[in-house]
């Protein structure tokens, strides 16, 4: 337990319900303390060598968690280990057996009492020289190491001692081991039958969750499986079977075929499918399972609310472009009170323009109406130095198209703002990533290539619907993905993003690196100092958003040269490792964000993604992805969403306009949630609000449900608070001193806390 000055909290974890994983078969475990060694050392292959001084170590955590903080390049884990001949007892597959080593980032090669048995994941059948050059090329942080041996290979000693000698090289970053499973056991069914869900996302029709494609894949040359496939859906909070469905099925070798499952359920109701196919001749099952989108966010109502951020910052002369963001049933008239000289608002479709030339604080009264009713709200105008008062929401072309993005794809991601309604809830930026850069011509000006063919045009385009367009380039000679930067031609850059209409710049470290190898702090600074003086030149209001991966703890000093927000870590990925990874280390930079400067745990990986051209459905199941936009708005993280807009299903709308939720990372107080909280398997995030209310995320990072028990015992939290339930919308209630919720796994609950 731990004393925070926020909130005090007993933890109490329950296990309640269903939804749990069945057990594994018969195996000796791995995931036992190892021997550990940084260098390396070829001595360390053979089995007779003596590692008992050598450090214990957990294999499935890297080893920066364990001690080995700045270790990178090589180090060397070794076990001993019996492997007895009754594993094979009640085998299905009686020919095969298996070591699994969790994950290695990011390379390895095992050996075998003193043979090389596998590399980078891939099984070495037969006696092999260890290959010198294995540590490179592209890193295999994310495969799984299971390595297979014939059980008549002689490199196992069966009923004997075994000696497991894994050789890890480290690229950088996270090092070694971790992740699951760790065993050595016989090929089992499960290794052989696999499901396969990445056929895409649950299908919708409208607002409805119709059917979810499947594959089931026999990776078996020769095997042939019969057998029962069941599919049952049950509800999380009761357990109570939905639906269930039985088909016999054959399963020939080498084969992969695709089924549909039909799903009937109501859309709010958390739920699981649950696959399984039992061999006739064994009777052992292969299972999974998927968990079902669920919809929190409540439909806007008919009546216009007025909804995104409550304050603007504009610098004077800039060009003044907000859209006023409103649901409800058309049409909407606008309107505004006490608006600063010079600007004007379209009464029909809520966009302010024009130009303050007085710096102050503008406290303007928006109202918009229906036939239905009326909404007002405070909207305060700040004309000063500080731009970017909340973070930046939008979408970026990265995640979803790469270096495939061109005009047609950002000009649709903008229709799509649009029609989806997603600019109603303050939606904004429209930003290109890497990949729209020709060259500099004979006299320094960036072309755009063929995919762009005229970026002025496309950004009157897009400022025409009331959004912003964003730009990327690097202060190196190449951009990540080899295009043109901007080293020695970043004023004329700056000049030409603004006569363009660009309203934020990406600035990504890339080739920088070239230029400064082991940068100083003063070079890492430099080269964003240096496009900022170029930036703040020109009569636009750019947002500088710095691409730098966090070095030199940039949160700490990104303010310094005029960055809006900054990376703090390397690219995100649709999966739950680098999700969790990123989204919960944030807490080192907590104190050093405010309005106009903005922590940036990097953008939003729901929906289709892909970095393109090719397409999939976000890996992330839907409590990640409750996880993702619950810690991300309470981290006032900019919100970039990286999908295609054109194919959003009802869900992904879903978690991108619950105003709520939105309204949270856009608290114009600025200040990020910081940890308050940490077990083994939960977390507590929370955030002062400017209202005086607090917002509290409780995250379960296990892989079952829990039941988290608040207490509140601070003297900030002394009284009565009204607690919010902020996905579905809901008032839960008086609290006063303690509280208990039940957290799904890898999910969150998002509360505000109100004064009663
Ligand atoms: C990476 C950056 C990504 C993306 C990419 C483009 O360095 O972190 O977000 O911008 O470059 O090449």
């Amino acid at each position: 337990m731990k004393k925070s000055n926020f909130v005090l909290y007993a933890l109490t974890l329950l296990v309640f319900l269903s939804c749990q994983r069945a057990p594994s078969g018969s195996k000796t475990d791995l995931s036992v303390p190892w021997r550990f060694h940084s260098g390396d050392d070829p001595a360390w292959i053979a089995a007779s060598f003596d590692d008992s001084k050598w450090e214990q170590i957990n294999p499935t955590d890297i080893w920066e968690h364990q001690g080995y903080k700045n270790l990178d390049g090589f180090a060397w884990y070794r076990i001993r280990v019996a492997i007895p001949h009754s594993l094979t007892d009640d085998a299905v597959i009686k020919d095969s057996l298996q070591i699994r080593l969790g994950k290695i980032d990011d390379y390895d090669q095992v050996f075998l009492n003193g043979e090389l048995i596998g590399e980078n994941g891939i099984n070495i059948a037969v006696k092999t020289e260890p290959r010198p050059d294995f540590f490179k090329g592209h890193s295999c942080w994310e495969l799984d190491r299971r390595y297979v041996l014939a059980v008549n290979d002689p490199r196992i000693h069966w009923d004997q001692e075994n000696v497991i000698a894994v050789r890890a090289y480290d690229q950088g970053g996270a090092g070694g081991m971790f992740s699951k499973p760790f065993d050595i056991g016989m090929v089992d069914l499960p290794d052989q039958i696999k499901f396969d869900f990445s056929q895409g996302g649950f299908a919708f029709e409208g607002d409805s969750l119709t059917s979810k494609q499947f594959a089931i894949t026999n990776v078996s040359k020769k095997e042939n499986f019969k057998g029962m496939l069941t599919i049952r859906a049950a509800r999380c909070d009761n357990g109570n079977q939905l639906f269930k469905q039985q088909t016999a099925l054959n399963i020939t070798p080498d084969t992969r075929t695709v089924f549909t499952v039909n799903i009937k359920k109501d859309l709010a109701v958390p739920a699981i499918l649950y696959f399984s196919f039992i061999e006739i001749n064994s009777g052992r099952e292969v299972s999974e399972q998927l968990e079902m989108p669920y919809i929190l966010t409540p439909k806007p109502g008919k009546a216009p609310r007025i909804n995104g951020a409550s304050v603007f910052g504009v610098r004077p002369w800039s060009p003044f472009l907000y859209k006023v963001a409103a649901t409800g049933e058309p049409p909407l008239i606008y309107s505004a009170e006490n608006l600063p000289e010079g600007l004007h608002l379209h009464a029909d479709d809520g966009l302010i323009t024009g130009l303050v030339s007085k710096k102050g604080d503008y406290k303007v009264k928006l109202k918009v109406t229906n036939k239905v009713g009326t909404d007002e709200r405070e909207f305060t105008i700040k004309c000063g130095d500080l731009i970017s008062l909340t973070p930046p929401m939008g979408w970026n072309s990265w995640n979803v198209w790469g270096l495939s993005v061109s005009d047609k794809k950002v000009r649709q991601a903008a229709d799509a703002f649009v029609s989806s309604g997603l600019i109603n809830h303050g939606w904004t930026y429209i930003n290109i990533d890497d990949g729209w850069e020709d060259k500099h011509d004979k006299n320094g000006n960036i072309l755009t290539n063929y995919k762009f063919p005229n970026m002025k045009e496309m950004c009157n385009y897009i400022h025409s619907l009331g959004l912003k367009v964003g730009i990327y380039s690097s202060p190196g000679p190449r951009t990540c993905g080899g295009y043109e930067g901007s080293y020695t031609f970043e004023e004329k850059d700056a000049q030409h993003y603004a006569d363009w209409g660009i309203d934020y710049l990406k600035y990504d470290w890339c080739s920088y690196g070239g230029i400064a190898p082991n940068p100083s702090d003063y070079q890492l600074k430099f080269p964003y100092r240096e496009m900022q003086k170029y930036i703040r030149k020109v009569k636009r209001d750019i947002h500088y958003s710095l691409c730098q991966y966090g070095m030199g703890d940039v949160w700490k000093w990104g303010n310094e040269v005029d960055g809006n927000s900054w990376r703090t870590t390397g690219d995100i990925e649709d999966s739950w490792e680098s999700l969790s990874g990123i989204g919960f280390s944030q807490s080192q930079c907590s104190p050093f964000s405010a309005p106009g400067r903005w922590n940036d745990p990097d953008m939003l990986v729901v929906g289709q993604l892909g970095w393109g051209p090719k397409l999939h459905y976000t890996r992330l199941t839907p409590n990640e992805q409750y996880t993702h936009m619950s810690l991300w708005a309470l981290l006032a993280a900019p919100l970039l969403i990286g999908c295609d807009l054109t194919q959003m299903d009802a869900f992904t709308l879903s978690l991108l306009t619950n105003d709520e939720v939105l309204a949270i990372n856009q608290d114009p107080l600025g200040k990020q949630a910081s940890q308050v909280f940490k077990s083994d398997v939960c977390q507590i995030w929370g955030r002062d609000l400017a209202d005086g209310s607090k917002a509290i995320g409780l995250f379960n990072l296990s892989e079952d449900p829990q039941s988290v028990d608040v207490k509140l015992d601070d003297p900030g939290l002394k009284g009565r608070w009204m607690m919010r339930d902020v996905w579905p919308q809901k008032d839960l209630g008086l609290v006063q001193t303690h509280f208990s919720m039940n957290v799904p796994p890898h999910g969150a609950r998002l509360l505000v806390l109100r004064k009663d």
